[in-house]
């Protein structure tokens, strides 16, 4: 224990001595001054100064000598031979500093009978010649660790520290793909080191355009830097996108691209596209261009990467078409009573909408003709919708027939002076419509649907049957009616009037009306038989071979009428 205490106090002491030892730094070629006592030196004292230098190994060498009168003596032999002087002051010139330098020199002094030593520790300092980066990488990989480059400070004492930076911050080995390795060659020559680090690195996208260099830092507090570097940062393909460029909808006829995106760095060039099956190689583009699509075209596509087949994109292709079908078109005549075959076929893409339209106006449902009628006639329309597109298909029915009379029928008039005859038939080409009586025609309906209505007013005189006669190029068809006489009612409606002259009048009138029907009946008759046997008829003709009194009678009718219709 006691001897462990002297050993931890002699060490102490040795250790104080060598701190306390004066050191001076010298730089690497330049002339060095080593002060003797840190120049506190009074010259007139001082009867002789010497410097020698350790040897190492105990040893001392004499450099020169200075007795108080005389000049200045070299006692060196060795090296130190010519490089050595000294100062008025005493201190040591040492000129063309070096490495080998660094040891001991103590500067002794004989002072009246005192002998004094003054050891000085000499260093020699040396910045970095020059700090460049050589084996530059020519690009980066992103994620792939990547040697950067070698950082060299050459020819320095003591050596120097590198730091590589990137965008002025520096970089930590072992942290985030960062790896860095250093080692210091010393020249066996000059004893000068050279100091290399090398820079593994494993880029990140955010690298694009990050400047790296080095900086060489030295005791001396200088600091070099390398010229900056900035790298291509490369990445293989992460991300490939296929595009449709095609016009929407896309029908057949079409053209439709396909482009294969991809990123990258550098991007790549080539590709292959799929195209059901066949694969096509394409090189320095990016898109594949199918041209005139057709429904056979609908697909999944894809694009690869040449090479790395495993980076592909899909995309499905749907040419859409809409095909119909109408098994009627242009004019259609047919005839009243038929049945009539429609068959509409679609064909399309996807769900279609059909509407149908009959002259314009929206039906419900499409058109059914089991039995058709005239009202069948018509400009049908079809149209059929899917999404963007649409087809129309229309046809011309006809319908033709001969003419059927649906109603005859008699109305008064509100004032009770005449009568209405109507007569609604239905047949086509439109019917002409005649009556077995002259009447006051009053308007026809506009034919429409194949019907077609027509009026007529009459004063009947007598009871009559009258015929409405309809015909066209098909046929004929005829009905009667019977139609009381006007003045009979007249006559009842103004049985109340309690006015003589006028009940004398109507007896009268009531002989009168009862010849006319006789005559009007016969006139009918003849009619009848005329028309029989011409097959047309026209009223009021005279038969051939009718008897005077008859045309004399019949003229009375129209008196009587024109008289009642006024
Ligand atoms: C000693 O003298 C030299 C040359 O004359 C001078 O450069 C130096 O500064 C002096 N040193 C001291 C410690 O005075
Ligand atoms: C394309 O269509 C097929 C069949 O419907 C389907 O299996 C596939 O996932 C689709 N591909 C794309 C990219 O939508
Ligand atoms: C005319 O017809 C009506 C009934 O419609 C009848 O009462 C009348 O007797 C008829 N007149 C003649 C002259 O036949
Ligand atoms: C017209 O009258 C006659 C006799 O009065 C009759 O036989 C005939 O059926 C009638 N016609 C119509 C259409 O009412
Ligand atoms: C009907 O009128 C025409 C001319 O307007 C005439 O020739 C004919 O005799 C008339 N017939 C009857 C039955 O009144």
């Amino acid at each position: 224990m006691h001897l462990l205490g002297s050993l931890v106090l002699l060490f102490a002491t040795i250790l104080c001595q060598v701190s306390s030892q004066e050191t001076v730094v010298g730089l690497y070629g330049q002339t060095l001054e080593i002060p003797c006592n840190k120049g506190a030196v009074k010259g007139e004292d001082v009867l002789l100064t010497k410097w020698k230098y350790d040897k190492g190994d105990g040893l001392s060498g004499d450099l020169l000598v200075r007795k108080k009168t005389e000049n200045v003596s070299i006692s060196a032999t060795d090296e130190y031979k010519g490089r050595i002087h000294m100062a008025a002051n005493s201190s040591l010139l040492l000129s063309a500093a070096k490495l080998s330098d660094q040891r001991t020199f103590t500067c002794m002094m004989v002072v009246g009978l005192d002998i004094k030593e003054y050891p000085v520790n000499v260093v020699v300092y040396k910045v970095p010649a020059v700090v460049e980066i050589s084996d530059k990488a020519q690009e980066l990989e992103i994620g792939k660790p990547t040697k950067l480059g070698t950082c060299v400070a050459k020819d320095a004492n003591p050596p120097a520290d590198i730091t590589w930076l990137k965008d002025n911050k520096p970089l930590v080995d072992a942290r985030k793909g960062i790896s860095i390795r250093t080692s210091v060659q010393v020249d066996p020559v000059s004893g000068l080191s050279t100091t290399s680090s090398t820079l593994e690195y494993s880029a990140t996208k955010e690298d694009t355009d990050a400047q790296f260099f080095c900086s060489a830092r030295h005791n001396l507090g200088t600091e070099l830097s390398s010229s900056a570097l900035n790298f291509t940062i490369t990445y293989s393909t992460e991300n490939i996108i296929l595009q449709v460029i095609a016009p929407k909808p896309l029908v057949e006829g079409d053209n439709v691209t396909l482009k294969c995106l991809a990123d990258g760095n550098p991007a790549p060039t080539s590709f292959n596209f799929h195209l059901k099956g066949d694969v096509v190689p394409v090189k320095n583009t990016n898109t594949y261009t199918l041209t005139h699509v057709s429904r056979d075209t609908s697909g999944e596509y894809q694009c690869s990467l040449i090479d790395n087949p495993a980076m592909m994109a899909s995309k499905n292709i749907t040419v859409n078409y809409l095909d119909i079908n109408l098994s009627l078109s242009g004019y259609v005549i047919k005839t009243a009573g038929e049945a009539l075959e429609l068959s509409f076929q679609i064909d399309s893409s996807g769900d279609s909408k059909v509407s149908w339209t009959k002259d314009n106006v929206k039906l419900e449902k499409e058109p059914k003709f089991n039995k058709l009628k005239f009202s069948d006639s018509g400009h049908y329309e079809s149209e059929v919708k899917m999404g963007a597109l649409s087809k129309k298909a229309f046809f011309d029915l006809v319908v033709e027939g001969a003419p059927v009379i649906k109603q005859l029928s008699k109305q008064r008039s509100e004032d009770g002076q005449h009568k209405v005859l109507i007569c609604e038939a239905e047949g086509s080409p439109k019917p002409s419509v005649s009556w077995s009586i002259n009447g006051t025609s009053l308007d026809e309906s506009p034919f429409i649907n194949g019907k077609v209505t027509h009026k007529i007013t009459v004063v009947p005189t007598v009871n009559l049957t009258v015929s409405c006669t309809v015909s066209n190029e098909f046929g004929v068809d005829t009905r009667d009616i019977n139609v009381s006489s006007l003045f009979e009612e007249v006559r009842m409606d103004k049985r109340d009037q309690s006015d003589d002259a006028d009940q004398t009048k109507l007896v009268v009138g009531v002989v009168v009306a009862l010849l006319i029907a006789v005559m009007v009946f016969g006139l009918a008759y003849g009619i009848y038989q005329k028309k029989s046997k011409q097959g047309s008829w026209k009223t009021g003709e005279k038969e051939n071979g009718s008897s005077e009194e008859e045309r004399k009678l019949e003229e009375k009718v129209e008196e009587n009428s024109q008289k009642a219709e006024v």
